[in-house]
């Protein structure tokens, strides 16, 4: 594993980035919220291109202003509806910085703390965060660990685990926007996308659940025979004139227990597919509606529509909703759970 400066926090505090790398796949992640900065995958014509958007150094993840760029989302992604859930004996009460809802944790996010190294090989580096009991509003002490580590099939893994001295609510995921024809290359629309998912589950105006699920079939939510991302968006149906595109949670497919590949996705000018594995029961796809603007690395400006993101999850409010599995993780059990990606061109 390489390390390389990666610039100054405002207060001064350094920063580093860990690279990893095989004759497939590069990847850089910085121990500012173990964000994924880069991540190198061959084209059809063996021409390495770097298909994640990210910030040309710290500075611009500390700025970072409600996209997540890159980074493990923690202690909980996506929403709780009214910033508030009933946990045991208790109601525990969490930032509303989403309208009135918590998005993402709140207002100090993961994403935005410094974590420590915890150990690194040649293919591998695990990162280490203490987060007190009451951290974001969410019970108990939690000892959590991130890992990315590189396969030898032109895949790598990040792999969540965490412990926690209460029970609490424990759903991390990555936040990284994709784009496979290269960072900074523009609209993402074209990408195909086939995703192992006979239903979704609905969202209001505010895109929170709202509890019901519901089948894709004859919906332009169906992707299961594989479509592009642009085919179907701009029809008058109501999931996605609410959300301003794709932003939902889908329920995803299991024939089996463990992890299994939930998606495929197509990049229609490098010809890379990157397939995505996950052990969690659910994922959003989100269409990067809001990306607006946003002066990333390489001295491009990121857009609407520029990027996809897939965060696999427990579904989102989950803790508010008796028919979702759910998100709990019980006093001294371990967390644990992986997303796999995995490239071919
Ligand atoms: C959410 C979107 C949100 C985006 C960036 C996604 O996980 O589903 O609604 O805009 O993150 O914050």
């Amino acid at each position: 594993m390489e390390t390389k400066p990666f610039g100054l926090l405002s207060d001064k505090t350094p920063v580093q980035l860990f690279i990893l790398k095989n004759d497939k796949l590069e990847i850089a992640v910085t121990d500012y919220g173990t964000s994924l900065v880069n991540l190198f995958v061959k084209d059809k014509h063996g021409n390495p291109v770097d298909i994640a958007l990210g910030y040309e150094d710290v500075s611009g993840y500390e700025n970072d202003n409600g996209c997540y760029l890159g980074c493990n989302v923690g202690r909980n992604a996506n929403r709780i509806g009214n910033g508030r859930f009933f946990l045991g004996d208790r109601e525990y009460f969490l930032d509303k910085n989403d309208g009135r809802n918590n998005l993402h944790s709140g207002l100090h996010p993961y994403s935005k703390r410094i974590w420590t190294v915890e150990k690194y090989d040649d293919d591998s580096v695990t990162f280490s965060l203490q987060s007190p009991h009451m951290d974001q509003g969410f019970p108990g002490e939690v000892t959590f660990h991130v890992t990315y580590r590189l396969f030898e099939d032109a895949a790598f893994q990040i792999q969540y685990e965490a412990v926690s001295d209460r029970d609490t609510i424990l759903n991390m995921t990555n936040h990284s926007y994709f784009n496979l024809n290269g960072e900074g290359s523009g609209s993402a629309l074209q990408h195909k996308l086939i995703l192992y998912a006979d239903s979704f589950t609905p969202a209001d105006a505010e895109s929170v659940p709202t509890g019901e699920i519901a089948a894709v079939i004859n919906t332009p939510m169906d992707f299961r025979m594989g479509k592009t991302i642009g085919q179907d968006m701009e029809e008058a149906y109501e999931q996605l004139i609410l959300a301003k595109g794709y932003d939902h949670n889908y329920v995803l497919n299991r024939q089996e227990e463990g992890c299994r590949t939930v998606a495929e996705v197509l990049g229609d000018k490098t010809g890379i597919t990157m397939q995505i594995a996950t052990d969690y029961p659910g994922m959003q796809v989100y269409s990067a509606n809001y990306l607006d603007n946003v002066r990333g690395k390489n001295g491009h400006i990121y857009g609407r529509r520029d990027a996809l993101c897939f965060e696999p999850q427990f579904f989102p409010d989950a803790i508010n909703h008796e028919n979702f599995t759910s998100p709990v993780c019980r006093a001294g059990e371990t967390y644990k759970k992986e997303i796999i990606y995995r490239f071919s061109s």
